[in-house]
């Protein structure tokens, strides 16, 4: 019969990989308390209407992406997430985090869904970290989240980042915009990919977005949005990118720069990498205004972005990978009747917090000290017929070579031997060589 596997686009971490992917979301966890961020854990599958009015009906996510779930009932119809803020939304006003006077900041990590057309650096279940601040309407909101996400991905230590901003502008001033985009477009509708003429009367600010050679030249003289912003939105932007300049984290103004998801007003940005090819994006979000409301609750300001994980574990991976700590101890029962003082040890250790490898068979110590190499153990404790007759292990400190003898119904003793620096000189005391 033949072997299943995994479903395409659907990935698996592999032991080999999980250090690295332990370690952004660590470094995450770390950025976010920092920024004064707690974490809410939404569903992973909400009702298809919330996405369809908060992403838009227009968008590529929800035209073509989504994976739709039919519910037992009739009229049960769900969505696994395509990303996280719509659920962020629904989250807040149901449980009414918005309310107390304060900004409401929250996060969540987890997995998103999106049936595009997989290739490197996209899957069709993919990581994000989103971060999202509620109840600030001010500029310094926008900067500080930019900040936050700058923080992580430099403490990380990615590289060629450039993070790209643009306002979208609002609800007051985007509209006649929108009428110069429509009339320039609509000139040069013959050159417009077939998605690009459908979009053109319900969501023209996609075309400026649209990868088709075509529609990139017909595109290019288009009015820019910069240009037709009101004195609040144009306010409102310069004092963001002032508050970055200010905390010196390096971006740049991109009149071009729309977003593939209707919900955002006023700022917008992405943050490429130079070095991951063609999905060069590795975060993106903005301020989105208008979204409480269209779900169904009161007027909330609300700014926010998320970073996919997987491409910048991608990015970390082709930078030199950190090698992944083994186990404190590898227990090598090197004859049968050690086996059950092995087992014993390995339990008592790892209720002090040791990590512990071992395979449950006797053999030869060479065969032993191969495996404890292969589970990359930091000390092996030898157990053969003489130790066991003197109640002790055999500790061996792989890098340095040397040995000791620790009563095996000391666990403290082994403890505190595992809190050395492998390799380091003995302070107390000279090893026993055995
Ligand atoms: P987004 O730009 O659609 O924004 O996604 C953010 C990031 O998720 C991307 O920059 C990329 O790194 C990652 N990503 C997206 N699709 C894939 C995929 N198929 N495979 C791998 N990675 C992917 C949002 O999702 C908004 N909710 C961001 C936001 C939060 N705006 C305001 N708050």
């Amino acid at each position: 019969m033949r072997a299943l596997t995994a479903i395409t686009g659907f990935k698996d971490v592999l032991p080999s990989e999980s250090p690295l992917w332990r370690l952004v979301e660590e470094k995450a966890r770390d950025v976010v308390r920092r920024f004064d961020f707690a974490e809410l854990r939404p569903p992973v599958m909400e009702r298809l209407e919330l996405f369809q009015r908060g992403i838009g009906q227009t968008t590529d996510i929800v035209e073509k992406e989504m994976y739709a779930v039919k519910g037992r009932g009739e009229d049960e119809n769900f969505a696994l997430r395509p990303e996280a803020t719509a659920g962020m939304v629904r989250a807040l006003l149901e449980h009414h985090l918005h309310e107390g006077g304060r900004p409401a900041k929250i996060f969540c990590l987890g997995p998103m869904f999106r049936c595009e057309r997989p290739q490197k650096g996209r899957l069709r279940q993919f990581n994000q970290l989103d971060v999202e601040v509620f109840n600030d309407p001010g500029p310094l909101a926008d900067a500080e989240v930019v900040a936050l996400l700058h923080t992580f991905l430099h403490e990380l230590g990615i590289p060629g980042l450039s993070v790209s901003l643009n306002s979208l502008g609002c609800a007051e001033c985007r509209p006649s915009y929108r009428g110069s985009l429509v009339a320039y477009l609509e000139a040069r509708s013959s050159s417009l990919c077939e998605d690009c003429r459908r979009r053109l009367q319900r969501n023209p600010l996609r075309v400026l977005d649209c990868k088709n050679e075509s529609c990139r030249e017909a595109a290019a003289g288009a009015p820019v949005l910069s240009e037709y912003l009101c004195g609040a939105c144009r306010d409102h932007f310069g004092l963001v990118l002032d508050s970055l300049a200010s905390l010196g984290v390096p971006h740049r103004r991109d009149e071009r720069l729309v977003r593939g998801l209707d919900y955002y007003t006023r700022t917008a940005f992405e943050v490429h990498s130079d070095m991951l090819g063609a999905q060069s994006a590795m975060a993106g979000g903005g301020r989105y205004d208008g979204l409480c409301r269209e779900l169904g609750g009161p007027d909330i300001p609300a700014v926010g972005f998320a970073v996919g994980l997987e491409r910048l574990i991608m990015l970390l991976q082709q930078m030199s990978p950190p090698p992944s700590p083994g186990p404190d101890y590898y227990l090598a029962a090197l004859a049968p009747e050690a086996l059950g003082p092995a087992f014993l040890l390995a339990q008592r250790l790892r209720s002090l917090g040791l990590g512990v490898a071992a395979d449950w068979e006797s053999g030869s110590l060479k065969s032993r000290l191969r495996r404890a190499d292969k589970a990359r153990a930091a000390r092996v404790v030898m157990l053969g017929a003489d130790e066991l007759a003197g109640g002790v292990g055999l500790v061996r400190d792989l890098a340095a070579g040397v040995q000791k003898k620790i009563p095996l119904d000391r666990p403290d003793l082994f403890a505190l031997e595992a809190a050395r620096e492998t390799g380091a000189p003995e302070e107390t005391g000279a090893p026993v060589s055995g």
